[in-house]
């Protein structure tokens, strides 16, 4: 075959390996709704959209896609779909109130019967317990900024462990601790919506002391049972230029946005930087002897959620701004090209180059794509079809930077596509549609995006057209 014919030739399958994940997700407070029954009780992020002005149009997760009451209907979209894992999240208000003391008996049995009815369909159940809803006890108490935070968590997980624990196949303590702690308590434009730099960095420190100690409670309930990970939202980080003080920028994000996190969990340690960074905020003096190796829990795999790089370089950024003081000398440049309904850039080389990184820096680290995905402004045409074209060449860009990456020697074990339903997309509510099922939510009609069917082709064939 001649290198043209290699191009025009269209059936060419790039395969992904045998055993590979192919799933979707979702989390708990974006798509069950129900918050107020079988005792669940407000999170942050009830009390956050209540707040008038917090939430675009005022939307709240009460009824979201009302999943809590859909859970058999929704699994069998799955399987209609043919995904081999599920990865949710569990609403810890909604098994342990007030995040202290013992669990209620309909929040455990809801997750019970959701994982049930997953096996049943032959999909492996992906567990995330904690998606930034904090029982909102727990937050009048102080919330992440105090220690006692992390060790409430790891009392829920082992609670989770032992109603779950011989039925769940992968553990994610946290999802995304960086916006839990810098949109949470930085800039406040996630729930509890403070700002304040040095909570924000105490809040990062606690979730990383909280999954420390909730992988250990999981590996101590759960002797080689089940797979523990964490899921962070790394940030691609590019420089816009090699000048010395666009480097400098960069290494000044990656140190608050990435290795903040990286290094505890899979070093034991703060980076040096950040620390230099931080100094007009904090000298640190909040993280306690034990912390660092505590949070350096071992774990089996890290789950990465990608969407789009950030291109930065030497400038000030807008204030309030979520990097804790570290960005003083950082401008954040829009990065060319096509762009998704959250205005974020379509850029899959980013998540080929943060795979490829990884691999270098944590080669026996597996990982796991625990979110991609993108929102576009989908609606169902008179004869019923969602047609989503934007969604899948961002979908089909994205799989094929994955498989560059495995081809390039990146351990990469599975792929969730965020998102299975249209859902509560948190400060921006239901304005942005990820969903590849469309929900109407209105009459909580679900119908199949054309971006599914191509996705449910994808899995059934193992690979792409390349
Ligand atoms: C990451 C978060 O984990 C998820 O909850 C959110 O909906 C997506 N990003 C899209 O913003």
């Amino acid at each position: 075959m001649t290198a043209l014919d290699a191009r025009t030739d269209t059936t060419t399958v790039l395969r992904f390996p045998a055993g590979f994940r192919w799933g979707t997700a979702t989390a708990a407070y974006q798509i069950e709704g129900a918050a107020t029954e079988d005792g669940r009780t407000p999170s942050i992020w009830d009390t956050f959209s209540r707040t008038p002005g917090k939430v675009r149009n005022g939307d709240t997760g009460d009824i979201a896609a009302d999943h809590y009451h859909r859970v058999d209907e929704d699994v069998a979209l799955m399987r209609r779909l043919g995904v081999t894992d599920y990865r949710f999240s569990i609403a810890w208000p909604r098994v342990q109130p007030t995040g202290r003391g013992p669990a209620v008996r309909k929040g455990l049995d809801f997750y019970r019967r959701l994982v049930d009815r997953l096996l049943d369909a032959g999909i492996r159940p992906v567990a995330t317990l904690y998606h930034w809803d904090l029982p909102q006890e727990l937050e009048d108490a102080g919330g992440w900024p105090q220690r006692e935070t992390a060790y409430r968590f790891a009392e829920y997980a082992g609670i989770m462990a032992d109603a779950l624990g011989d039925r769940v196949a992968t553990w994610t303590t946290l999802n995304e601790p960086w916006c839990a702690a810098f949109l949470g308590y930085g800039n406040g434009v996630h729930a509890p919506g403070r700002t304040s730099a040095v909570a924000s960095l105490r809040a990062a420190h606690h979730l990383n002391l909280a999954h420390g100690l909730a992988a250990r409670t999981l590996r101590g309930r759960l002797p080689g049972a089940a797979e523990v990970s964490l899921t962070l939202n790394l940030h691609a980080v590019r420089p816009c230029s090699q000048a010395p003080e666009d480097l400098d920028a960069a290494r000044r994000i990656d140190a608050v946005g990435n290795r903040i996190f990286l290094d505890p969990v899979f070093h034991g340690r703060l980076p040096e930087d950040l620390v230099r960074d931080t100094a007009p905020v904090t000298d640190w003096s909040f993280v306690a002897d034990g912390d660092l190796a505590a949070a350096a829990a071992p774990i089996d795999s890290l789950g990465i959620n990608y969407y789009s790089p950030s291109v930065v370089g030497a400038g000030t950024s807008e204030s309030p701004s979520p990097w804790a003081g570290a960005e003083r000398h950082v401008r954040f440049e829009p990065a060319p090209g096509p762009r998704t309904a959250m205005d974020w850039p379509v850029d899959a080389d980013g998540l080929y180059e943060l795979l490829t990184r990884l691999r270098d820096e944590l080669p026996d680290v597996p990982l796991v794509i625990t979110e991609n995905g993108a929102a576009y402004d989908d609606y169902a045409d008179p004869s019923g079809n969602v047609k989503d074209p934007e969604r899948v060449a961002y979908l089909h860009a994205h799989l094929a930077a994955v498989h560059r990456a495995l081809a390039d020697g990146a351990d990469v074990r599975g792929y969730f596509l965020w998102s299975l339903l249209d859902n509560f997309e948190w400060a921006y509510g239901y304005s942005k549609r990820f969903g590849i099922v469309h929900v109407d939510f209105a009459t909580q009609r679900r119908t199949l995006k054309d971006s599914a069917r191509w996705y449910a082709e994808v899995i059934a064939r193992g690979g792409l057209e390349g």
